[in-house]
């Protein structure tokens, strides 16, 4: 198939493109940059620069690639704090709405047969009411931490234009939190480095459930989504839904750090604001079940445990 990548040089471009261009596919990865194009190459794609945020540019470099399907992997997220969330998500969240639409409507001009899109398990989208581990049925948050609103907003934009595009076969991915090459949760990067310098604390109970798939993971799951992947949405996850206060600590000593250190919940919220606290203490977990039974897809690290210590 021909598979236009948005996103192509990015954490799942990056293991997603290679992986598609093996399968035996034609790829074109779309990248804003004329001097990430022989990356691309490198990668196995055709370049397409274009800005997702230029319905013109977009609908040209689509209309050229005349793909069978859309891969959005949009993102823009850079230095993030917690407590100003929304902000710090600005831009992602206007390539999860304009950008969105602008792909859908160049898709729809040249009949893609699928579009998938990348959406969010890991970091707060559902409720955080009920049970630890969430199921594609049940709902997003529809009460999102103040400084969320917009994020989630723009999470539910970005699913429902997706889902509700009845001339293609819709498919969001609603990916765990990422670990492994080219994110934050890799040897040298932010997060393992403040894990290992102790900043990284257990705020109150630690009852957070978090969900985390390794990029290649994902990547795997996603090309599975392009070739036989039907309308609607799949967590995409690894087996393994734990809360913090016991992938933390474990992680900490995958990395030869000190325990975490323990903060009341008001200080959390303090340093972290209240999505930092809510990440901690409310957070829900996803479940694999559709995604390992209608993609055929399993991950290759069941388990953040063991896919920690190999990252
Ligand atoms: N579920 C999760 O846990 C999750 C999800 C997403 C990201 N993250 C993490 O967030 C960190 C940073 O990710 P990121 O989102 O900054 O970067 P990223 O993963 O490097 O991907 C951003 C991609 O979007 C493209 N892009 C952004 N704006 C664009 C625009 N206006 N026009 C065309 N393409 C555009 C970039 O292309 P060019 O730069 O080539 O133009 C790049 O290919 C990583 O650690 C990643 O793992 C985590």
């Amino acid at each position: 198939m021909r598979v236009f990548v948005a996103g192509a040089t990015g954490a799942i471009g990056n293991q997603l493109v290679p992986r598609l261009a093996a399968a035996g596919h034609e790829v074109v990865g779309m990248t804003r940059s004329e001097s990430k194009q022989a990356m691309l190459h490198e990668l196995g794609a055709v370049p397409a620069v274009a800005d997702a945020l230029d319905p013109d540019q977009v609908a040209e470099a689509v209309g050229r690639a005349k793909p069978d399907v859309i891969v959005d992997q949009l993102t823009a997220i850079g230095a993030l704090d917690l407590r100003h969330f929304d902000r710090d998500f600005a831009m992602t969240n206007r390539l999860r709405t304009e950008g969105t639409d602008y792909l859908l409507s160049a898709g729809q001009a040249v009949g893609v047969r699928r579009f998938v899109a990348q959406s969010v398990a890991g970091y707060g989208a559902y409720a955080r009411t009920g049970g630890p581990v969430k199921s594609e049925q049940d709902p997003l948050d529809p009460a999102p931490a103040h400084e969320m609103r917009q994020t989630l907003a723009a999470i539910r934009h970005l699913e429902e234009a997706v889902l509700g595009a009845r001339w293609t076969e819709g498919i969001v991915l609603r990916y765990g939190a990422f670990y492994g090459p080219g994110t934050t949760l890799a040897p040298g990067e932010e997060q393992f480095e403040l894990i290992r310098k102790r900043k990284f604390p257990l705020v109150g109970n630690g009852a957070g459930v978090w969900s985390f798939i390794h990029v290649a993971d994902a990547a795997e799951a996603t090309e599975a989504a392009v070739e036989h992947g039907g309308r609607g949405v799949y967590n995409v996850v690894d087996d393994d839904p734990a809360p913090v206060a016991e992938w933390l600590p474990a992680l900490a000593q995958t990395l030869g750090a000190k325990k975490p250190m323990r903060v009341p919940r008001f200080v959390g919220r303090l340093f972290a604001g209240q999505v930092g606290e809510m990440m901690m203490t409310e957070l829900r977990g996803a479940s694999n079940a559709k995604a390992k039974r209608e993609l055929a897809w399993r991950p290759g690290h069941p388990s953040w445990r063991e896919g920690f210590a190999a990252a």
